[in-house]
């Protein structure tokens, strides 16, 4: 038994922000965000808005394409580290919000790469016979924890979530393999610390101002297109499929550079690899599963094609999904 993604959903927030918005507010321009990221328009949460309602969007339109409704489903597991709340969980809200009572719900946190966590952690349960049908969900809002005045780390981000329906079934389609990695060494490269604590019980006041996102981007980028290589690599060769016969990639839309070098470096022209980072810019864990969405929709996956997902983000951690669709 194994599991197949049945069904996609995705969902942003309303507001769309221009490099040419960004341009009013501090020191940049399009053409240095589109040469140095691909990046032209992102969309982010504002007052009033809630990343769960978001999330919930993309998993009830999820959850119809499959003809399903949230009574049905056994587990959902969400990429995010973008919680409201320390607890309860991202997974526990929006469980509330479907009306899916009583089912496991819970997190996986891994930064940009919590989808391809959440889906190898989800795909990996059913095959151990533990649930049939999963609700896997990507979702973030890093724009709520960048310092808007840091112009190095604000044009990037964009917020959104992204769902799939999986579904356990016998046969040659679905899930054949995903790789998981990390390298907490690397922890300083990106992070973003815990907004929950403010102070601690023997502190006298709030800790100083330190609580956007902080990032080494060189660093990363170098480090990003090695671990995506190295990790798409290992698991086609774990799944024992030549790169050549993959028919698209869909990567964690980061950065158009970095997802061109990894496309180099594994040889695969640029037309076998869909991106759209153009216009959310980088959604972390919600990037994969909206581009996988857009992808079906404009018919760049048919059935039986082999899709791979990959991506590297906080942590560090990277990981790659190897599908048959
Ligand atoms: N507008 C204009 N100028 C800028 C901006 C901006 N928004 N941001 C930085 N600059 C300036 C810098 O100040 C610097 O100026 P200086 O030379 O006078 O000091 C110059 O541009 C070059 O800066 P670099 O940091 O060297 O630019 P680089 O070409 O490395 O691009 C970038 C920066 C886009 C952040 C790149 O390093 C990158 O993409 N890294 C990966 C980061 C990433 O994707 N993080 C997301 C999460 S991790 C992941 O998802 C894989």
């Amino acid at each position: 038994m194994g599991s197949r993604i049945v069904a996609t959903g995705r969902a942003t927030p309303r507001t769309v922000i221009t490099n040419h918005d960004l341009k009013r507010r501090m020191d940049t321009s399009d053409e240095w965000v589109r040469t140095r990221t691909g990046i032209a328009q992102r969309y982010v949460l504002t007052t009033g808005e809630s990343l769960v309602e978001v999330a919930a969007i993309a998993s009830n339109s999820a959850l119809a394409r499959a003809g399903m409704s949230a009574a049905d489903l056994d587990a959902i597991v969400v990429g995010t580290v973008s919680s409201d709340f320390g607890f309860p969980s991202f997974a526990c809200q929006l469980q509330h919000r479907l009306g899916a009572d009583s089912i496991p719900a819970f997190d996986v946190a891994a930064a940009c790469s919590g989808f391809v966590y959440a889906l190898s952690v989800a795909d990996t349960s059913m095959r151990a016979g533990e649930y049939e049908r999963v609700l896997v969900v990507g979702a973030d809002a890093l724009s709520a924890m960048v310092d808007w005045n840091d112009r190095s780390t604000a044009v990037l981000f964009g917020d959104g979530a992204g769902a799939v329906v999986l579904v356990n079934e016998k046969g040659e389609r679905g899930v054949l393999a995903s790789l998981l990695r990390s390298s907490g060494a690397s922890w300083d490269l990106l992070y973003v610390r815990n907004r929950g604590i403010q102070t601690t019980m023997d502190a006298e006041g709030r800790r100083p101002n330190e609580d956007s996102i902080r990032m080494k981007g060189p660093e990363l980028f170098k480090i990003a297109v090695k671990s995506m290589e190295d990790v798409s690599r290992k698991v086609a060769a774990r799944a024992n499929i030549a790169l050549g016969d993959i028919a698209l990639i869909v990567p964690h839309q980061a950065n158009l550079r970095i997802i061109n070098a990894v496309a180099q470096r594994l040889g695969l022209a640029t037309d076998k690899v869909f991106t759209n980072v153009d216009r959310y810019g980088n959604t972390s864990a919600a990037s994969v599963p909206i581009a996988l969405d857009e992808a079906l929709e404009v018919n760049r996956i048919r059935d039986n094609d082999l899709v791979m997902l990959n991506a590297c983000g906080g942590g560090l951690t990277w990981g790659a999904n190897l599908i048959r669709w």
